[in-house]
């Protein structure tokens, strides 16, 4: 086992999990019940990855062959931005625990801090292609919705996910719950240093989205570094005995972020979980932590070359705003 964290709502956290974006239906079902045979007890989830139903099964599967008991497991799940309107977002939960076949999710997370426009058009757009926005709800309006949930037992714990620390602290400042996670990219090429001391310092723990570099994102381009092929990562693991990907894994939860690598091949699941028979010197540590690049993020929605939602006035990350 990787550890767990405590969160500030009490509950045990394991720190490390497996992802599920872009996990096929076809895929993510035998997926989920490999990683609790061997060992996972933390799942991230999304509605917007529209698999919930597989991973759902998959849980069912691998609970009722392995013993494991819903308590043990940690089931994350997020908001989707269509949502986001406080009447939306018990309907959205709701769907969220049938498709999962769960009476209550571990924590839930508001996906984005920008909304689109209501409706079950999960990418609702104008006659000309333009994406929809819903700019009268804020992210706390919506925050304020979440803590509802709590109250009725539907969620146990809450938080954000691609949130900037301007939104965070108006949240901080308005809402009676205090956010439990903030899910980010998170990387050696894009290390969420500031945002995770500023995070630290409220609490909050951080959760590393696309902790190995995001390798399988449909935008990628050749010229743009390959995290799992930086020689030297390469090195690092060599001298270790072993992989890339176990390194960059084991540096987060060494650092106390949380961390949900996806993966749908059997192989790997348990390669990334095989990270706790091995310690990273301080040097190695402060070596990964220097890999940092200012253009280190690579998630961020674009078309043409363009940010998709950056005239959204709540889209989080802002030219001149460090984090
Ligand atoms: N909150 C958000 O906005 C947000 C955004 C992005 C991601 N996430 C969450 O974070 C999770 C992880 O991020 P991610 O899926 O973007 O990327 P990631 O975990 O960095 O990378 C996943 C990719 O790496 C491959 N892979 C997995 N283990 C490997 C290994 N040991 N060696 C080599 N390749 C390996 C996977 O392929 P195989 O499946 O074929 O192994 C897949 O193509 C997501 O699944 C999702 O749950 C959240």
């Amino acid at each position: 086992m990787s550890g767990a964290v405590t969160l500030n709502s009490g509950f045990s956290m394991p720190l490390l999990g497996l992802g599920t974006w872009q996990s096929k239906a076809g895929e993510v079902e035998a997926a989920v019940k490999h990683a609790i045979k061997v060992g996972y007890r933390s799942i991230d989830c999304a509605a917007i990855y529209g698999n919930e139903t597989e991973v759902g099964a998959g849980l069912a599967q691998g609970m009722k062959e392995t013993g494991v008991k819903r308590e043990d497991l940690f089931i994350t799940s997020k908001l989707w931005n269509t949502k986001h309107h406080p009447d939306d977002v018990e309907g959205a939960c709701q769907k969220t625990l049938s498709d999962l076949g769960l009476a209550y999710l571990d924590l839930y997370l508001i996906h984005w801090p920008h909304a689109f426009r209501r409706g079950d058009d999960v990418f609702p757009k104008s006659e000309d292609g333009a994406l929809l926005f819903e700019t009268s709800v804020t992210p706390t309006e919506t925050w304020l919705a979440l803590e509802k949930l709590v109250e009725k037992g539907l969620v146990r714990s809450i938080g954000l996910s691609n949130f900037n620390s301007l939104q965070i602290n108006d949240i901080l400042e308005k809402g009676k719950i205090k956010p439990c996670v903030n899910q980010v990219e998170c990387h050696p090429y894009f290390n969420q240093e500031p945002l995770r001391k500023f995070c630290e310092e409220k609490g909050i723990f951080i959760m590393a989205y696309s902790p190995l570099g995001a390798p399988q994102r449909p935008w990628a381009t050749p010229d743009e570094p390959k995290l799992l092929e930086d020689p030297k990562l390469m090195e690092i693991a060599k001298n270790h005995g072993k992989t890339v990907a176990q390194v960059v894994l084991r540096w987060q939860i060494q650092r106390q972020v949380i961390v949900i690598p996806k993966s749908v091949n059997l192989n790997r699941i348990e390669e990334n979980f095989s990270i706790s028979d091995f310690t990273l010197s301080s040097e190695n540590m402060e070596l990964l932590a220097s890999f940092h690049r200012a253009d280190g993020r690579v998630v961020e929605p674009r078309v043409n070359g363009k940010s998709r939602d950056g005239h959204h006035p709540h889209y989080p990350f802002r030219d001149g705003l460090e984090f």
